[in-house]
């Protein structure tokens, strides 16, 4: 590998003879074979942030739950399902990609506001791990779809520890004023009526504080919060067999250096310990920081178009592909496919669709060149997940790497695709 600077996704993303490639795979030919937009996913550096968790768990009984919303394709989801993780999903939807990934049901926990009584139903005849409620409603409803199906639902209740993630408020979800989980000062209360339900088993406790977390101290602040709870909990003669501490790690946008999953994980089992709860299940969530580095998304230059005040490189991704920009101002490092030595400019890199707010980078400096590729760098997680078919683009088609070989995982999808399922009046 070469000088240049360590990039996001660094080793398994990186320049070779002035090439960018994803392991040993040079992105220009993969941009040549199927197009682009195209999203490239390494899968050695989704199994190196997966083991840096396991080595944070080490002698530990613990159940690493993919979140799978981050990046819920197939062949994403095949990786973490071999390597014997569980998933954390929100829909009945999400539930049926595992299943058809070749996960395993009883290491699903279901996460989300607004289950309906169908998902219900699905999950417990799929008999998943654990249903995480997150209102006193949500409770009473499972409750009597379990008992209608002759079964007995696993919970946990996601409580809400108020802590400040100090991440961007669109994704900090453990605040009071949060849609998500029961506050604090309810959640005994909410237990023991849990504890009454003929339709429930209580078996544990969960909380998600928010996502591209890259500081400590939220964390520890909430595990001091949640681990108050258990003592009080069982002290109500309620037994908490697991401890779901959610998601939320950052990975590196730019230059941002979120702790390791070992480093934070020994600082978090120094607390458990301290208050005798180690021998407990550990289970977590996270999505973001198994997939996010490993992925970018290759793209065209289509046009270089110079303004009066600014100058616009034309990509062929765009806010449909990529909406994190658009939605939450995120920031995503944006380099060339092929270094070459032709002059640099700057840059607003913006996409094909109909908005001003479709926009990959502003001001970015870049030595970009009509017919060439460049590519978004942190792209593997919330991008894919959230991609639409916005002004009837096509999503894009993906690739996963593994040492030299490339998988295509996702063909780029058709107009004829779009339109399946719709008819004329
Ligand atoms: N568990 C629960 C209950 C969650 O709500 C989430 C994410 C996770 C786990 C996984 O969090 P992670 O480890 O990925 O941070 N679309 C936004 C992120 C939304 C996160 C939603 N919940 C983005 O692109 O930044």
């Amino acid at each position: 590998m070469s000088n240049a600077p360590q990039l996001p996704g660094y080793p398994f993303v990186a320049y070779q003879s002035n090439t960018l490639h994803v392991e040993a795979v040079p992105l220009g030919r993969l941009a040549q074979d199927h197009g682009t937009p195209l999203f490239v996913y390494s899968k050695a550096a989704m199994l190196s942030a997966l083991a840096a968790y396991e080595r944070g768990f080490s002698g530990r009984n613990a159940q690493i739950c993919y979140a799978m919303k981050a990046n819920s394709s197939l062949g994403v989801l095949q990786v973490f399902a071999q390597a014997g993780c569980g998933f954390d999903i929100v829909s009945g939807g999400e539930l049926d990609r595992v299943i058809a990934a070749g996960g395993d049901a009883a290491k699903v926990i279901f996460s989300g506001v607004g289950k309906t009584r169908a998902e219900m139903a699905q999950a417990l005849k799929a008999g998943i791990g654990c249903f995480n409620v997150e209102s006193e409603a949500e409770l009473d409803v499972l409750s009597s779809v379990a008992l209608g199906l002759s079964l007995t639902a696993p919970v946990s209740i996601r409580v809400n520890p108020n802590v400040d993630p100090k991440t961007h408020p669109y994704i900090s979800t453990g605040l009071k004023g949060n849609k998500f989980g029961v506050a604090h000062e309810d959640a005994l209360r909410i237990y023991r009526h849990a504890a009454s339900l003929k339709g429930l088993r209580v078996v544990g406790i969960d909380c998600h504080i928010g996502s591209q977390i890259t500081t400590i101290d939220p964390y520890l602040d909430a595990m001091d919060r949640v681990l108050e709870l258990v003592t009080s909990i069982e002290a109500a003669g309620i037994p908490i067999a697991h401890i779901d501490f959610g998601g939320g790690l950052g990975i590196d946008y730019n230059h941002d250096t979120p702790p390791a999953a070992d480093a934070l994980w020994q600082q978090l089992l120094a607390k458990i310990d301290a208050h005798g709860f180690g021998d407990k299940k550990l289970m977590i969530e996270p999505g973001r920081s198994l997939v996010g580095n490993a992925g970018v998304c290759v793209s065209e230059v289509l046009y270089l178009k110079p303004g009066e005040q600014k100058n616009f490189c034309i990509i062929d991704a765009a806010m449909n592909d990529l909406p994190r920009p658009a939605m939450y101002q995120a920031f995503h490092s944006i380099v060339p496919v092929s270094i070459t030595d032709k002059p640099s400019g700057t840059y607003d890199v913006v996409g094909p669709v109909c908005e001003s707010g479709d926009w990959i980078g502003h001001d970015r400096e870049l030595n970009a060149v009509a017919g060439e590729y460049l590519a978004v760098l942190s792209a593997g997680a919330y991008c894919m997940s959230m991609a639409s078919n916005y002004n009837t683009r096509g999503r894009a088609a993906e690739v996963l790497v593994d040492g030299d070989k490339a998988h295509l995982i996702r063909q780029r999808e058709t107009a004829q695709d779009q339109m399946r399922g719709e008819q004329l009046a």
